[in-house]
């Protein structure tokens, strides 16, 4: 009895210990409630929402809003993204507010005379910019589900904007390099003082221009944004600058509430964001691959661990390429189909357990890989739970937009297929389901991920990274459910990345042995080494204590996990 009262007791200051320092460890603790994003001002800026008496939407709406002042590389009023959304009941709902394309816009709108993408435009180029969808999607989502009053949630982000935050070194790192780069002017002053020098680190850096957008989505909601001077003078900005984004485009916009895609994983459930991302769907269908994978005879990090995570890859992403795409603008994609056990067993069956499968003969790839998404995840007391993605694309989007409005636009044109009918073995995909088309929203591959216990959030994830995204999450939620690591194990542990085309093997340089790599390229692979693969935001509930725990991953120092 005395020793069961000690153990108790111990557990219980490790466990107050651990939240009392959770700063200092890899992992933090709450009870309450928490915010895991890029940037630790802003998921303290949500979790003071939730203080507040807000939901998990309240404090996702202003953790959002707040990423877009402290973390611009990604964080946006001008780009799009995604929300999963699981309620206090269990049920599972998205926003789909990715970026449309503008009504001016041509399946071949990027291509020159030699049917060739013209000067990067569908990157580098106010062509590129689609119409902007994350203050819709924000606005629809508090609109239905907030609790606290929209004013509210979006004030922290002006407080921010306005007064300043903090400056820290990665941003001052950033202004070094924009500072040369003439051909983006508005890039050369963003990050500057009062007096014209970029801001130093530590100093209050403010941004009045922004700040003052702000405050018209703050007072109007998303008619501050769509309509009136804002949109006025968005449409001025692009007819001065080649841009073909009207006022009829934005007042056009509309976000989407539309039902996730559900798969399942020895007893969890698992829900993603169905098409226009294919993040959902593809996780969904590597996940039942691995479901047939006999573990016990595989280690974590092996030869055969990496062969076979790396075939499910090159499968899900042959039939993202061939299948996927807008869905109001594709209404007979096999969604379905491809989340079946049925079609994870039917891939699995041509799976060489010894030798590499080459991508030519599986099936199709897509140019791009976008590394400046950001993503944060969400927890509330009463068990609401946000997992929400949004990108501007690359880092800081097209770099361009006007001074007066203090934002950036994203670039997102680049991620549909440019040139209609040319799929190579390269980069270049040319399938039909995600051809340019007026209104048309582009494929995606962020991947916000609510997995499910008994009806209650059992991992909140997603990951910035392009297409990588769809992979990272897979293996961090592959990492959580089948090899039980704690979420920052999880999020740290060696990641690869095999997109089908090119049919390369990436991996993590620093977390792959030598002996594996001779392997993997003794059975065919062909490997390709990167620094990192993934920036995942991850928080896990255990539904019978009721412990919260969240970890954001090392490779974005900046970022945090605040609880309470
Ligand atoms: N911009 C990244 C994506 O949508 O996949």
């Amino acid at each position: 009895m005395k020793l069961h009262f000690k153990r108790s007791f111990f557990s219980l200051l490790a466990f107050i210990f651990l939240l009392t320092t959770s700063q200092l460890v890899a992992q933090t603790y709450a009870k309450n409630g928490m915010v895991v994003s890029a940037n630790k001002a802003s998921s303290e800026v949500g979790v003071e929402i939730l203080k507040k008496g807000g939901n998990a939407i309240d404090a996702a709406v202003a953790t959002a809003f707040s990423l877009a002042v402290t973390h611009p590389a990604a964080g946006n009023i001008g780009g799009g993204g995604f929300i999963v959304f699981m309620k206090t009941d269990g049920d599972v709902t998205t926003f789909d507010f990715r970026e449309k394309a503008p009504l001016a816009s041509t399946p071949t709108m990027f291509l020159g005379e030699d049917g060739k993408v013209k000067d990067n435009s569908n990157h580098d180029s106010l062509l590129a910019v689609g119409v902007p969808g994350t203050v819709a999607g924000l606005y629809a989502a508090h609109q239905k589900y907030g609790k606290l009053p929209w004013k509210d949630v979006v004030q922290p982000a002006v407080d921010q904007a306005e007064n300043g935050f903090e400056f820290i070194w990665s941003l001052y790192f950033t202004a070094q390099r924009f500072k040369k780069a003439t051909e983006y002017p508005l890039m050369v002053s963003y990050f500057d003082d009062d007096n014209g020098e970029i801001t130093e680190p530590g100093k209050l850096w403010k941004q009045k221009a922004l700040a003052n957008t702000l405050k018209h989505i703050r007072d109007k909601g998303r008619d501050g944004f769509y309509k009136g001077e804002v949109a006025q003078k968005i449409e001025d900005y692009m007819k001065a600058n080649g841009g073909i984004i009207t006022k009829e485009d934005l007042a056009k916009y509309d976000a989407v509430e539309r039902k996730a895609v559900k798969g399942t994983y020895k007893g969890y459930d698992i829900y993603g964001m169905p098409p226009p991302s294919s993040g959902g769907a593809t996780l969904i269908q590597m996940m039942n691959t691995m479901e047939l994978v006999d573990w016990e005879t595989i280690e974590f990090n092996s030869t055969s661990y990496v062969h076979v995570v790396a075939e499910a890859m090159r499968r899900g992403f042959a039939d993202r390429a061939e299948y996927l795409g807008d869905p109001d603008f594709n209404p007979e994609m096999p969604v379905d189909k491809l989340i079946s056990k049925a079609h994870a067993k039917n891939r699995f069956e041509n799976l060489d357990m010894k030798r590499a499968s080459v991508s030519d003969s599986v099936k199709f790839g897509h140019p791009y890989d976008g590394k400046d998404t950001t993503h944060f995840s969400v927890i509330d007391k009463d068990g609401n739970a946000v997992s929400l993605t949004y990108t501007l694309e690359h880092g800081y989007g097209v770099k361009m937009g006007s001074k007066e409005l203090g934002f950036i636009f994203n670039n997102e044109m680049g991620d549909f297929n440019a040139v209609p009918g040319v799929t190579t073995s390269g980069y270049q995909i040319g399938t039909p389901p995600n051809l340019i088309a007026p209104e048309k929203r582009m494929l995606s591959s962020m991947t916000p991920t609510i997995v499910g216990k008994n009806g209650k959030p059992y991992l909140v994830i997603g990951s910035p990274g392009g297409r990588t995204i769809i992979n990272t999450v897979f293996q961090t939620t592959l990492n959580v459910l089948e090899f039980n690591m704690r979420i920052d194990k999880a999020i740290e542990a060696m990641k690869i990345h095999h997109q089908w085309f090119p049919d390369v093997l990436t991996y993590e340089k620093h977390l792959m042995s030598p002996d594996t790599k001779k392997a993997l390229e003794a059975m065919g692979h062909k490997l390709s080494a990167r620094t990192s693969l993934g920036v995942l935001m991850g928080i896990t509930f255990d539904t019978e204590t009721g412990i919260i725990t969240g970890a954001s991953d090392s490779a974005r120092p900046d970022g945090g996990a605040v609880g309470y």
